[in-house]
């Protein structure tokens, strides 16, 4: 059996999820903000979050592929799909899983900005400060951490253990029992 050495439970995760959809029910009353969930890390984080919101809101998604292979950082993005909903004057809060290197997100900034967007924020529920190369401002941060790479709850290894319920490191043992994927 595998062992995990877990940094967060599925229970600190649920209770920070939770605050979270708290505070951004407070800052967005009174508007309709839209959601644009960055694919496929942040699709089990954005189904638990938005179920905890009390206001009106909408979901869009879009796919950025950033050549990654594996745990290996890589700083050429592409955005792969086009956000469907009008931007112009919505305020819309991107949800990712995690911000690394931000080089991911800094691009998406730059290209959602370009749409006379009323306000934009990011949400995301973990954080590497210390691994940052570009700036991206955070608004909502789940959890900081140092820069070690974690898979579960919606975060991969070669694609595999998005499905874990908690967030754990990945371990070279883990590493080992991980299937090899082309996909990123
Ligand atoms: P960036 O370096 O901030 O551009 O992050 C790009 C993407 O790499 C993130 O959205 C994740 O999908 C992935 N990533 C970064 N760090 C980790 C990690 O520790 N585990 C799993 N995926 C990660
Ligand atoms: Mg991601």
């Amino acid at each position: 059996m595998t062992e995990y050495k877990t940094i967060f439970s599925a229970e600190e995760i649920e209770k920070r999820v939770c605050q979270l959809a708290e505070e951004i029910s407070r800052d967005y009353s009174g508007s309709r903000p839209l959601f644009i969930t960055l694919l496929k890390g942040a699709f089990i984080f954005t189904a638990d979050l938005v179920r905890h919101l009390t206001i009106p809101h909408e979901i869009d998604f879009v796919s950025l592929s950033s050549y990654r292979d594996g745990s290996k950082r890589s700083n050429v993005i592409k955005v792969v799909n086009h956000i469907r909903a009008d931007l112009r004057d919505r305020d819309v809060i991107i949800i990712d899983e995690i911000v690394d290197s931000g080089h991911t997100l800094s691009l998406l900034v730059k290209t959602i900005g370009e749409h006379r967007t009323r306000s934009l924020k990011i949400c995301t529920l973990l954080d590497k400060p210390s691994a940052r190369k570009a700036e991206v401002p955070v608004h909502y941060s789940g959890f900081e951490i140092p820069d070690i790479f974690v898979v579960g709850y919606g975060l991969d290894y070669r694609e595999m253990h998005r499905n874990l319920p908690f967030i754990a490191e990945l371990t070279p043992r883990l590493k080992e029992t991980s299937h090899i994927s082309d996909s990123g």
